[in-house]
């Protein structure tokens, strides 16, 4: 386990020596346990819009309510280095994403994430310029949902796909972005935009073993949001059944 605060420069030295893991965290006592569990890497995700909020997707989720979850997270003070995702629309314009992407780091984020590639550029390179760290986030974007119809699909599947994930994460490396998140990527374009990018990380979710890294949503890996489990998990702890038992025989007691 590392001693010191764990940097984009340590995430990016172990390309090619070891692999990692990276988890969600929306709030204090989560960051604490995963970090103490040794977990370098926590990312309040916007999915927090759909384990913790409520909302159907994450289109819902707003820069007050990123700010809210990072500032607990960052209260926590991880050994670990902690991303924050700028959520739908806050990233329009390159204005726009400088000015947010601060104020997520203002808030306790070592790293900002945005979905998107090429189509995003001048935003990330706003971002860059701004001295910010950034993790990229190709495949299936979730923010953009909607737009497909409502369906999380696997993304790379034809030569058409796999070029244009391999352009946009080869765009990404060369702005600097020192990770890239690979989501429903299908597992040989993961495993080969993992070996052309060479100083970029790529973690990956749902889209096989050879990247770099992994990340999941904390919550599917406990069982904490029981109805509904992407189809590549399989949670190690069933947290929500273990708190309807603890309420009910609870209840059964006092009532
Ligand atoms: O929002 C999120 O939690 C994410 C991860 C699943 C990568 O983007």
């Amino acid at each position: 386990m590392e001693t010191e605060r764990i940097t984009p420069g340590t995430v990016l030295g172990w390309k090619g020596r070891r692999r990692f893991g990276a988890l969600t965290a929306y709030d204090f006592p989560m960051a604490r346990l995963l970090d103490e569990a040794g977990v370098p890497v926590l990312l309040v995700g916007d999915s927090l819009g759909m384990v913790v909020l409520g909302h159907p997707d994450t289109t819902h989720v707003t820069m007050d309510d990123m700010l809210h979850h990072v500032r607990a997270v960052a209260r926590a003070r991880p050994k670990a280095l902690v991303g924050g995702d700028l959520p739908f629309r806050s990233y329009d314009t390159p204005e726009l994403a400088v000015a947010n992407a601060r104020a997520l780091v203002v808030a306790g984020a070592d790293f900002v994430k945005a979905e998107g590639g090429r189509e995003i550029l001048p935003q990330l390179r706003a971002i860059r310029d701004a001295g910010i760290e950034l993790c990229g986030h190709l495949g299936m974007l979730p923010q953009h949902v909607l737009e497909e119809g409502g369906k999380y699909r696997i993304k790379g599947r034809d030569e058409a796909g796999r070029q244009r994930l391999l352009d946009d994460a080869r765009a990404l490396e060369d702005l600097g972005a020192f990770a890239c998140v690979l989501e429903l990527v299908a597992p040989p374009v993961a495993a080969e935009i993992t070996r052309a990018c060479r100083r970029m990380a790529t973690i990956g979710i749902g889209s096989g073993s050879d990247c770099d890294g992994q990340i999941l949503v904390t919550h599917d890996l406990v069982g904490a949001f029981p109805w509904f489990t992407p189809k590549f998990i399989v949670p190690r702890v069933r947290t929500g059944a273990d708190i309807r038992t603890a309420a009910a025989g609870w209840l059964a007691e006092v009532g």
